[in-house]
């Protein structure tokens, strides 16, 4: 009787709970103030409360000292991949004491979930399409050390790297330097971690923040991404590590002009970004590269071990890395400003994952063909269909000869106009080689019968 009743307790507690977590919370206003980690867990959740049944907080992982690495999803149907919809996340705060993106990122969760509640079209169809990832501070660590410098001026590094003294953004494993052996000697052009998995988990020099969000990135077949910085004002695109070795040199990627096309989308709607008079951060910053408000990372300056081209490199996910503010942290009063100057381009650079060639890749019975290799004639880089054989191909607007193939598949090659949006539908389909042979076998007995029917044997 004791235990049943204590069941009872229990099963009570937890309707009790879940009938409170089912009312939904009003709406807030944006509180354009800085939050300290356990604020920052909080603002999560009241975003969670108030639109549950659009989102969900989940943690990828813990910081060196122990915190979450919190990422608040929104998708129409939270908690998993959909077949066909593409998924996007914004990495924040990297360096930790790089502020305005780690509260970008809060305030753009609270937005748009204010904005599907009051019913606003665009963020409706925007949230239904996609699957959206915010992961407002990768180095929570890093933060909470900068934060807690008395004053308001902060110093310029503390608090930069994770609780180590790792700096997250030269801590990835450098698939540049293979990639560009590769494009000498010959070799893979994508997915370079394939084999390298196991070596990941058991590199001691690579920071639990960096171990954390390469597993996330094999796990999901994320499409688009941005990284948020501070310290200057630009969109930055791969490659970020020069091929030579040299400090500045444009190091294209073999997608420059999707990656351009993308850095624009952001930095256009930013009136300070795109701004061709704008001075200089600081007198002796050498922005000599930055045209409309974008950069080649390598023109600007080599980064190896950087996590925008690691995305690129490992996954089907292209990255970009976004400047955004000439303080790293900037006085509180001056948050609701960057608001206004980020929040149209933060959600136009979402809405480019919309863009280019997608579908999917099936065989002749309509089974999905999952990791189809999708190339496109001319530019040197693959992407893989995803486990339902659904696939994205990001490309600037023009006109591609596309193909898919797969290993004991007949390789198929479409033609394909590109607009500037929505993506091009292209599915595949394609035939099995040992089908193929029988087809053979089977062409080659009728043309049997019917000559020895014609010459009467
Ligand atoms: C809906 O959201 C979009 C994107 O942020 C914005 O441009 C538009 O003005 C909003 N519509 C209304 C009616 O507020
Ligand atoms: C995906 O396909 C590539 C190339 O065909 C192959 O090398 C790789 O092992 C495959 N990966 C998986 C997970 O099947
Ligand atoms: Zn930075």
């Amino acid at each position: 009787m004791k235990s049943l009743s204590a069941g009872l307790a229990l099963l009570c507690g937890a309707l009790a709970a879940l009938a409170a977590a089912g009312e939904q919370q009003p709406e807030q206003d944006i509180s354009f103030e800085y939050h300290r980690y356990e604020e920052l867990r909080k603002a999560l959740v009241s975003v969670w409360l108030q639109c549950q049944s659009i989102s969900r907080i989940y943690t990828i992982g813990q910081s060196f000292e122990g915190r979450e690495l919190l990422v608040l999803e929104l998708s129409g149907n939270p908690g998993g991949h959909e077949a066909g919809e593409p998924e996007f996340k914004y990495i924040a705060n990297m360096h930790g004491n790089e502020a305005v993106g780690r509260e970008l990122v809060i305030f753009l969760a609270r937005h748009l979930c204010n904005e599907y509640q009051r019913g606003n079209q665009t963020i409706i169809d925007l949230i239904h399409s996609t699957r959206i990832h915010l992961m407002p501070s990768m180095n929570p660590d890093g933060f909470e050390k900068a934060a807690s410098q008395p004053g308001d001026l902060k110093d310029w590094f503390v608090g930069r790297s994770n609780a180590q003294g790792i700096d997250l953004n030269r801590n990835f494993p450098d698939l540049d330097r293979i990639v560009y052996v590769n494009e000498k000697e010959g070799g893979a052009n994508n997915h370079l971690l394939k084999n390298m998995k196991k070596a990941v988990d058991q590199n001691t020099k690579l920071a639990p923040e960096t171990k954390s969000v390469i597993h996330w990135l094999m796990d999901i077949p994320f499409v688009l991404s941005a990284n948020l910085h501070g310290g200057d004002i630009v969109a930055n695109y791969p490659y970020d590590e020069t091929r030579s070795g040299s400090v500045h040199e444009y190091s294209a990627s073999p997608d420059d002009a999707t990656f351009k096309s993308l850095a624009r989308a952001y930095s256009s709607y930013n009136p300070v970004m795109s701004n061709p008079h704008r001075a200089p951060c600081r007198k002796n910053d050498d922005d000599s590269s930055f045209d409309e408000g974008i950069t080649n990372g390598g023109a600007w300056y080599s980064v190896p071990g950087g996590m925008q081209d690691f995305n690129y490199l490992s996954s089907n996910c292209f990255e970009i890395t976004l400047e955004l503010s000439c303080d790293k942290f900037p006085a509180e009063d001056t948050l609701k400003m960057y608001w206004d100057q980020n929040k149209d381009s933060l959600i136009n650079y979402i809405e480019q994952v919309h863009r280019g060639v997608k579908g999917f890749v099936r065989d002749l019975q309509g089974n999905p063909i999952s990791n189809a290799s999708i190339s496109v004639e001319g530019i040197d880089h693959d992407i893989t269909s995803a486990k339902d054989g659904d696939y994205w191909r990001l490309l600037a607007p023009g006109n591609y000869k596309v193909s898919a193939s797969a290993p004991g598949y007949l390789t198929v090659i479409k033609k394909v106009a590109v607009p500037s949006s929505p993506a091009a539908r292209v599915d595949f389909e394609l035939e099995s080689l040992v089908e193929r042979k029988e087809e053979e076998k089977e062409e080659l007995m009728d043309w049997w019968k019917m000559m020895s029917e014609t010459l009467n044997f």
